[in-house]
């Protein structure tokens, strides 16, 4: 059934939320605050709906054509290309802060946007899909069609040079890059796909495939087993962001890198610091080994969970999507650190995690909202804890 309704803001995963003249809320993709725009209802449950959106009648001056070619032909890779990029850092700050009052409790949490950082040309991370003919692409919106791509908007140059190479056998393929050093590599699933590859000479494949970046100042090496920040200048904006929410507190007592992955916040503001970093994955462990050798640092392939926390002037934590939850909090609470920075890429799990860490006498000092992930609605927040 079609309808008229008034889009009044942005929700978590990017949609906006209208209401029906009963308040039932209603999701409409593709809608921004304030438009008015014909829906057609798609599914329907008692309390809330969701929609498509028919057509704009009264447009937001936020709204753009798609800057790439390749949203018409399908393309679901940057949801929000309908979204000046400028307005964009905004409706992050907006989504955090209704997490924070909503879920957190906290109605009057300082929330701010970060550093501008470029909006094409950044990633230098690309999990791509294969298609049964060994070319890569982005999944279409909700559907697990490949939509090929050519030059890709937000892909570095040194990873649009290889979207022409075709990986015959490959589901899926990650594509690397250092912008800082050229370095590049790609990886594929199932592994040995990437053998059969034409890749330029200089791409390293196989199980020991690594390349380095360079954020801040120092050199990190990166396994493709390894998790890195999909773009460098964000990596920097992200270790620039922890920096200023650690404040006097690097140095103040042993430092704790939770979830470290190759050692980004140890190497960067550890230096002349014991570090403890903690981190599950073989491979991270491997990497950060490599980037902390000659320190102070002790790495611990272990889960976060299960670690025996010891006393910190000062905990880093940036756990996936999920967040800490309640026994990574608990651990993490158990250092005693008087600041901890909590990296947060779910709005929600800052949200919970933020009344988890408040029950361990944490105190929720100030968000910062990074746009890492333009045309998108993905939000990276670094938050400020103070133990009271
Ligand atoms: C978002 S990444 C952050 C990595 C690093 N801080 C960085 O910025 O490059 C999260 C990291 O936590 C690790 N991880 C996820 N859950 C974990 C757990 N329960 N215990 C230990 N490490 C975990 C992942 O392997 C990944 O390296």
């Amino acid at each position: 059934m079609a309808s008229e309704l008034r889009a009044e803001r942005i929700a978590a995963g990017g949609d906006a939320i209208a209401r029906e003249p009963d308040g039932r809320v209603v999701f409409v993709p593709g809608a921004l605050p304030g438009e008015l725009v014909r829906v057609t209802l798609v599914e329907e449950r008692t309390d809330f709906a969701r929609a498509s959106l028919d057509e704009v009648l009264e447009p937001s001056p936020d709204r753009v054509g798609p800057p790439c070619p390749f949203v018409a032909q399908g393309c679901g890779g940057c949801s929000w290309q309908h979204i000046r990029p400028e307005a964009q850092p905004t409706l992050k700050v907006a989504i955090v802060a209704e997490a924070l009052a909503r879920t957190g409790g906290l109605r009057d949490a300082v929330v701010v946007a970060g550093p501008a950082l470029a909006t094409t040309g950044f990633r230098t991370t690309l999990r791509l899909a294969v298609d049964a003919r060994g070319r890569t692409g982005f999944r279409a919106a909700r559907s697990h069609d490949v939509v090929a791509v050519g030059p890709c908007l937000v892909a570095h140059p040194r990873l649009n040079e290889l979207l022409d190479v075709e990986f015959p056998g490959a589901r899926e393929v990650t594509l690397r890059c250092g912008a800082a050093t050229g370095d590049r590599s790609a990886a594929t699933d199932p592994a040995g796909a990437v053998l059969e590859a034409r890749l330029p000479t200089d791409v390293a494949t196989g199980r020991r495939a690594a390349i380095r970046e360079v954020v801040e100042g120092v050199e990190l090496h990166v396994s493709t087993g390894s998790f890195f920040q999909t773009r460098a200048d964000g990596a920097a904006a992200l270790v620039q962001a922890v920096a200023h929410a650690a404040d006097g507190h690097v140095g103040a007592g042993p430092m704790v890198d939770a979830y470290a992955g190759v050692g980004l916040f140890a190497v960067t503001l550890g230096a002349g610091v014991s570090v403890t970093a903690v981190e599950w994955s073989r491979s991270s462990c491997a990497d950060a080994r490599h980037n902390l050798a000659g320190r102070d640092a002790h790495v611990i392939e272990v889960d976060v969970e299960r670690w025996r926390p010891h006393s910190a002037g000062l905990v880093v934590a940036d756990p996936s999507r999920r967040g800490l939850g309640a026994r990574a909090a608990a651990v993490l609470a158990a250092t005693l650190a008087p600041r901890l920075v909590l990296v947060s890429c779910d709005a929600a799990s800052l949200a919970r995690d933020t009344k988890l860490l408040a029950g361990h006498g944490y105190r929720h000092a100030g968000s910062t909202v990074l746009d890492l992930f333009p045309h998108t609605p993905h939000v990276e927040v670094v938050t400020r804890f103070d133990r009271a």
